[in-house]
């Protein structure tokens, strides 16, 4: 499907992979509206990098735990660019608490990290789904992550909640069919970005070892199939691992 001229709600795109799914969007021709939520320099920045393609670009702030601002942010970018075509689920929140660590994760992180990365994407693409039906061609993409599919992340919650999400991803492209796709990308480690930066050298470095390309996931990687999904005019429901090849994510 040619995207020229369509219009994508990215959440999160002030961080690193939302504002390279947000050009990669804007390069195949898509106006792009973003959200982030303190982050504000970063969302400029995508904004301006948008602009410089020649696309339209609005950033809104949303805080995606609370249900009245996600319907509030919605109305906004309707009323900006009159439609809207895709919505790339990618915002997320994570803490590191080493799964062993059982009373660490207290029932606040809990609901933090799945309001945000699971809560949060639904009550997105109820919101936007009559827009998404609108035109017959919509397209849903969720960025999880191999946690979802292994039990290996930065905690039990953030694992959980890819778990969800990438269950998430089937239940609606049953709910959405036939006038929007759902898919989903499971990064694994995902190099350049602040969250990878942040693991530990060795653990890192241990991921790095494992994988059988010697590298693991590019952001710009993530970026062109969110892109790709967009485009499929038949794909739906599916989940696709990225990570430079983790033997045991093979199947
Ligand atoms: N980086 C990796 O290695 C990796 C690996 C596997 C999966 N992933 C997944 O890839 C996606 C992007 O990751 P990233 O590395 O680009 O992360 P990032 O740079 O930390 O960006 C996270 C984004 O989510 C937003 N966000 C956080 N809490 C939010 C909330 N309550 N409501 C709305 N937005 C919220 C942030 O907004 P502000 O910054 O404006 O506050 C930011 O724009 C996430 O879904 C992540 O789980 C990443």
């Amino acid at each position: 499907m040619d995207l020229a001229g369509r219009v994508a709600f990215v959440t999160g795109g002030s961080g690193d992979v939302g504002a390279a799914v947000s050009q990669s969007l804007a390069t195949a021709g898509v106006d792009v509206a973003l959200s982030y939520v303190g982050n504000a320099d970063g969302a400029a920045k995508t904004v301006d990098a948008i602009q410089a393609l020649g696309r339209r670009a609005l950033a809104v702030q949303v805080d995606q735990r609370d249900p009245a601002a996600i319907d509030a942010a919605t109305r906004q970018v309707v009323e900006r660019f009159g439609r809207v075509d895709m919505l790339v689920n990618n915002a997320a929140w994570n803490i590191g608490i080493p799964f062993k660590n059982l009373d660490a994760l207290t029932s606040d992180v809990w609901d933090r990290v799945l309001e945000t990365n699971l809560r949060g994407p639904f009550l997105l693409a109820r919101a936007l789904a009559p827009h998404l039906r609108e035109h017959g061609c919509g397209r849903i993409v969720n960025i999880a992550s191999i946690g979802g599919l292994y039990p290996t992340s930065s905690s039990i919650a953030y694992s959980a909640s890819k778990a969800g999400l990438i269950h998430l991803t089937r239940c609606l492209a049953v709910a959405l069919a036939p006038e929007v796709t759902v898919n989903c990308v499971a990064p694994g480690l995902i190099e350049g970005t602040r969250m990878a930066q942040r693991l530990p050298d060795e653990v890192a470095n241990g991921v790095r070892d494992k994988v059988v390309l010697g590298r693991t996931a590019s952001i710009a990687d993530i970026a062109e199939q969110v892109v790709t999904f967009c485009r499929s005019e038949s794909i739906t429901g599916q989940v696709l691992v990225i990570d430079g090849g983790e033997p045991g994510c093979m199947r």
